[in-house]
């Protein structure tokens, strides 16, 4: 086993500068790691964004939570099932619809529920409210490259938390305990994870509700890509909300993924948990978003129609990536040398490879013989090499075309 204990980021530049390089000679190369739903063939109505030109938009009359409008669409949108994916689409996968049938999501109070422009952009503001320069915050490992910088932009440490694969990743609770010394303000969890696609096992989610009541920490549940189940495990809940919280919990997302818009910046934080904290602590956040009224109101006042709407995107998000994940789980069971990590939810899919070179020669071979770009694992701190990543968004031709060349080339087939 090769390992490259290279720090990520200037490993991933010698990729990236591959790519950039190939790009400017003007070969084409599929890419494989595009996360960016709107340059991926997906079919956007034309009129999806009327809505932003509201005349309305042109009164400002800003509220430090959001207006109550588009505070009420999300609320609306998070208490109907088939925002947590209960489509005919979803639920076609065998396991899936084993898994789908859950009680679905408790109203939602609009009370509760702060807006941002991001889902980064609460991670910020969630750092600055529970936490002090210096201080810690758990975040999982092998997970999101962002959080790292996110919690180190707000003056904090990020500690890992490892996440281990047994046919089904689940929390390290050995791993966790040991990582609480000194005691961190907040543990992140990303449901399902990027890139592992893990929903967070029912039982991983009681031993958490302990850990966090017992070391008062606070619970953060990053759920922006919980409208995509693809294969969960029979019994996983989905999203933390079907349930209320014991501890303090913010749980996060946005249209980014929800209906595919990045680019229109809105995102929201629900705050759940026993009613006194979350009273004082809605009274903070205000206090917080109020020295910034980062939403724009003609965003606010499009909540609505742009999350009813963007339905039509939420489902063609789901059929591409379920057919993805079905091409890939097909390719990949023509090279027994390899294997695709099962996939419970999520835009990523995981395909462990022999690891015969570094992950880093590997991605740069892909890249420069095979034209096609893909995340090697330690991108996402994986713990061991051979992983590589695959974005399950890009159009299933030229997406079947390239993992059969990146599992050729791999397996040596
Ligand atoms: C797990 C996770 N959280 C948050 C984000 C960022 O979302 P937003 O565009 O709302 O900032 C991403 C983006 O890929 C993500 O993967």
């Amino acid at each position: 086993m090769f390992s490259s204990r290279v720090p990520a980021g200037r490993r991933v530049n010698r990729l990236s500068q591959a790519h950039a390089r190939l790009r400017a000679q003007g070969i084409e190369v599929t890419d494989l790691t595009e996360s960016n739903p709107t340059r991926v063939g997906l079919h956007y109505p034309p009129g999806l964004l009327d809505a932003l030109a509201s005349p309305g938009g042109l009164r400002y009359e800003p509220t430090p939570r959001g207006a109550p409008e588009a505070r009420q669409a999300v609320a609306a949108w998070l208490s109907q099932p088939s925002c947590f994916g209960d489509s005919p689409v979803a639920t076609a996968s065998r396991e899936g619809a084993e898994a789908g049938r859950v009680s679905g999501p408790s109203p939602v109070d609009p009370e509760r529920i702060a807006l941002t422009a991001s889902t980064s952009e609460a991670y910020a503001c969630l750092f600055k409210l529970l936490c002090d320069p210096g201080d810690r915050v758990l975040v999982p490992q092998p997970s999101y490259p962002l959080l790292e910088h996110l919690a180190r932009f707000e003056g904090l440490e990020p500690v890992p938390y490892p996440l281990e694969y047994h046919g089904a990743w689940r929390i390290d609770g050995a791993a966790l305990t040991d990582a609480i010394d000194p005691r961190p303000r907040a543990i992140i969890v990303v449901n399902p994870n990027n890139p592992t696609g893990s929903f967070l096992a029912p039982d991983d989610r009681c031993a958490l509700t302990t850990f966090c009541r017992e070391r008062e920490l606070r619970l953060i549940v990053d759920e922006v890509f919980n409208p995509y189940p693809i294969d969960p495990l029979p019994g996983s809940g989905r999203s933390v909300l079907e349930r209320s919280a014991d501890v303090l919990t913010f749980v996060l997302g946005g249209l980014s993924k929800a209906v595919g818009l990045p680019q229109v910046k809105l995102g929201w934080i629900v705050v759940d948990g026993p009613e006194d904290e979350v009273d004082a602590t809605l009274d903070a956040l205000d206090l917080l978003l109020d020295t910034y009224l980062s939403v724009s109101t003609p965003v606010q006042l499009a909540a609505e129609r742009l999350l009813t709407e963007g339905t039509s995107l939420t489902e063609q998000i789901r059929a591409r990536i379920t057919a993805n994940h079905r091409i890939l789980a097909r390719v990949v069971a023509q090279h027994p040398a390899a294997g695709l990590l099962r996939t419970e939810g999520g835009w990523y899919a995981v395909i462990q490879v022999p690891a015969t070179e570094t992950e880093e020669t590997l991605a740069l071979r892909l890249l420069e013989q095979d034209r096609v770009l893909v995340h090697p694992g330690y991108f996402f701190d994986f713990p061991r090499e051979a992983f590589l990543v695959t974005s399950l968004l890009p159009e299933p031709d030229r997406f079947e075309a390239a993992v059969t060349r990146v599992l050729a080339r791999t397996t040596g087939r």
